[in-house]
């Protein structure tokens, strides 16, 4: 566990803050991001774009982390965003995020989500389906500038990694499908709309991809619609988006690919492939989500209570679960935890790390090497930063809990923790007489 730091009382650190110490201020369940760390997996993307001397955007996939404070960190950064709904967008404008560095995506937009999209002016609309472009043209002919499109293809290849975070088959509900000419049909109509500019061509294949094989098979298919609509429409894309999906290391035996191999991968499949027909190198986007905040979070909960039943491993119960991470439940994703106020203490025993929640299947970790362990200590789950607070929720009536941004040693809430009024808050009496 290289990832784990340590101060001198051998504490674990979150951003330089002894994670103790953050459990005590804040109480637990508690999500903490190391925002050091989130700079730095930024930086490595940009690096990476850097040493391959193209022209790039680095636009982070709000779904991952959808918070005020998150966007804040991303405009500093100058990193561009996706939104993939009213409710995302809507919490980048409170940010002052720049909406020109916004796009905006989504299989099922709906009219007033486009609507408010025009209005902002975002920078670029990524269009799924005909549908949603049909809704466009008549929106976008109000206003004076041509609104900025970019069409989603589903480019037909199939990432390794669990199904349900699979979007590039075929058979999926995301995209202009290519193979049957969706696709370029797509592309001829907005060409042909005057309120419509078509900037680029993207394609997403999936998530939590820990192999490069996926993303080159994507580059050369994506050079490859490039090439034909030059040829085919007499259109030159200025931008290859080629989604996200950037895996990355959640147990030991996840094999980590560093951003600087997955980067080198898309540019230098995408210049062979450019190369044989004199086209020159687009921009390039990406939208990782998990790579840039997974790693950087933390569940910090309390031990409570523990059974033992002879024969099978022992329960150790903690006071989240699936409200505030559904990854396990839902995916039977893999977790590492520690013993906060001692890290690197030998291993004592195997447990089964269960949730607080009235569900046989809240179970955050199946089996987890722990130290010696008791009620009141302090667990920390790690690499929770992706798709964890972003889809909490109130199961069990169990109030979300607060998100703590940590940096340089001092820490700060970024989302208070949710109160049992505000549980109730949005709920009307029903009038019984
Ligand atoms: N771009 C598009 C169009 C996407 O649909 C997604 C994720 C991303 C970018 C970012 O992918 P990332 O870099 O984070 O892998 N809830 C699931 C993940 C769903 C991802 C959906 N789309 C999970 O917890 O594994």
């Amino acid at each position: 566990t290289t990832r784990i730091k340590t101060n001198s009382q051998h504490h674990l650190t979150i951003g330089g803050v002894d994670a103790l110490q953050l459990a005590d201020t804040y109480q637990t369940p508690l999500v903490v991001y190391d925002v050091d760390a989130i700079r730095e997996q930024i930086h490595q993307f940009q690096q990476a774009f850097a040493e391959q001397h193209v022209n790039y955007v680095i636009s982070y996939a709000s779904k991952a982390l959808a918070i005020t404070a998150i966007y804040q960190v991303l405009a500093q950064e100058q990193v561009h965003v996706d939104v993939v709904s009213g409710g995302e967008l809507y919490t980048a404008m409170q940010a002052h995020f720049p909406m020109k560095w916004v796009s905006f995506h989504g299989n099922n937009k709906s009219m007033a989500e486009l609507e408010m999209a025009l209005q902002q002016h975002v920078g670029v609309i990524i269009v799924d389906n005909f549908y949603e472009l049909q809704l466009l043209q008549k929106l976008a002919s109000k206003y004076p500038q041509p609104t900025a499109v970019m069409l989603r293809i589903n480019p037909g290849i199939t990432a390794h990694t669990h199904e349900y975070d699979q979007t590039g088959q075929e058979d999926s509900k995301f995209g202009f499908d290519w193979s049957s000419g969706q696709a370029t049909r797509a592309a001829e109509a907005v060409l042909q709309t005057q309120s419509l500019k078509l900037v680029g061509i993207h394609a997403h294949i999936g998530s939590q991809i820990l192999e490069t094989q996926g993303f080159k098979l994507l580059a050369q298919k994506l050079g490859a619609v490039m090439k034909t609509w030059e040829q085919e429409l007499h259109y030159r894309a200025d931008i290859l988006n080629f989604g996200g999906g950037f895996g990355i290391q959640y147990t030991k035996s996840d094999q980590v690919i560093a951003p600087r191999q997955f980067v080198q991968t898309l540019v230098q499949t995408l210049r062979d492939t450019l190369n044989t027909s004199d086209l020159p190198m687009p921009t390039i986007w990406i939208e990782p989500g998990r790579a840039l905040v997974g790693p950087a979070g933390y569940n910090l909960y309390t031990i409570g209570a523990r059974k033992d039943i002879p024969g099978y491993l022992p329960y150790v119960s903690v006071d989240g679960g699936m409200g505030d991470n559904l990854r396990p439940a839902l995916y039977q994703a893999q977790y590492e935890a520690v013993l906060a106020r001692a890290p690197q203490a030998p291993i004592q025993e195997k447990v089964r790390l269960s949730g607080r929640y009235c569900e046989s299947g809240d179970i955050l970790i199946s089996q987890l090497d722990l130290p010696a362990t008791k009620p009141g200590d302090v667990l920390a789950m790690l690499d929770t930063g992706a798709y964890g607070y972003s889809m909490a929720s109130n199961y069990n009536r169990v109030p979300r809990p607060a998100v703590v941004f940590a940096e340089q040693g001092r820490a700060q809430e970024v989302v208070r923790r949710e109160s049992f009024a505000d549980l109730t808050h949005l709920d009307q009496s029903y009038n019984l007489n």
